[in-house]
């Protein structure tokens, strides 16, 4: 990292707690006091609250919610998610943007992150509900060297970083099979994984992931307003959006990484301990009809294990699941 600017922003994100003088600056980062006082006044005209304090020197006091590439990487302790970091103000969908990106050969690991979705698509052909500023809409691009069989284990395992990511801000999130997180029986994320595989193998798939973060209830279209939350709503504050995305790409470094080393078993297990499906009794609405039953487990490939009446035990592999 060369650019002064950037250096500055990083020793100041690093001693936010404490101030620091622009003399101590200069000489841990060698730069002269003058160029020290024109990044700041920079940062300043960026958004970044710096407060300065006659002989004590300068504090990083508060960071623009903006999901720019400055604003995620301050911080981001990931070794390879965020390689490449693609941060757009509008497009249509994060996912399709991250795909044509996949297939001209974007490296594993590379986040497209927009503050603004035209069309964002949810699961099962729905559509995602995508203002502007407020949420976060983010694709990453993955290369696991797995049969395409083995994909769906992704979302599977990415569901579990998204729910301890919205956990760690103090709210009770769990997992609704496959992959919503639920805050209080309200979805407030959802996960969607497109693929691009030859027959036996996985070219590359595109995790798409949406969280209503600092939306309002008003925002919400009529039919999303029971069913629908946010973290803001649940919490009663407003969430560090950066924070959070850097927060879920560190866990999910860790989760992916348990998938690519094949310990499925792991996998599901941290999906079952973050469930709130496992014991409950569901309905499943899939293409083929409805399926009622007692929620019993994942099976191998986290297929959703339902009990019918009668005893018989149906696996199902995709739909949508109701509690009743
Ligand atoms: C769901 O239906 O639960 C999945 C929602 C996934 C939404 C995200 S937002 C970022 C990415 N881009 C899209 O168009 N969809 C996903």
């Amino acid at each position: 990292m060369t650019n002064p600017t950037e250096q500055i922003l990083s020793f100041l994100y690093k001693n936010k707690d404490v101030y620091t003088s622009g003399q101590a600056m200069a000489n841990e980062l060698s730069v002269t006091r003058a160029a020290i006082w024109k990044c700041i006044e920079a940062l300043r005209g960026d958004g970044y609250e710096i407060e300065s304090a006659a002989a004590k020197g300068y504090r990083l006091a508060s960071v623009p919610d903006l999901l720019g590439e400055r604003e995620i990487r301050l911080g981001l302790d990931t070794k390879y998610l965020g390689c490449e970091i693609h941060s757009l103000a509008e497009v249509d969908s994060t996912n399709s943007y991250a795909s044509k990106l996949a297939a001209a050969g974007a490296p594993e690991g590379t986040v497209v992150v927009s503050e603004h979705q035209t069309a964002g698509r949810g699961r099962l052909g729905r559509k995602w509900v995508s203002p502007p500023g407020v949420n976060i809409y983010v694709s990453v691009i993955l290369r696991p060297e797995v049969p395409p069989s083995d994909a769906p284990m992704v979302t599977l395992a990415a569901s579990v970083p998204l729910t301890r990511a919205i956990k760690a801000y103090g709210l009770p999130a769990a997992i609704k099979w496959p992959n919503d997180v639920l805050i209080n029986g309200r979805k407030a994320a959802g996960i969607l994984t497109e693929m691009s595989a030859e027959p036996d193998l996985v070219r590359h798939i595109v995790l798409g992931v949406g969280i209503d973060v600092n939306m309002q209830k008003g925002a919400f279209p009529k039919e999303l307003k029971e069913t629908a939350t946010s973290m803001m709503m649940e919490l009663g504050g407003r969430v560090d959006r950066a924070g959070l995305l850097r927060r879920f790409l560190s866990e999910l470094e860790g989760a992916y990484g348990m998938f690519t080393r094949g310990e499925k078993e792991a996998v599901l297990n941290g999906w079952r301990e973050l469930s709130c499906t496992l014991g409950r009794d569901v309905k499943v609405s899939t293409p083929s009809g409805e399926t009622k039953g007692r929620a019993l487990d994942l099976d191998a490939s986290g297929g959703l294990m339902v009990e019918l009446e009668g005893g018989r035990v149906e696996t199902l592999t995709s739909g949508d699941v109701g509690f009743v």
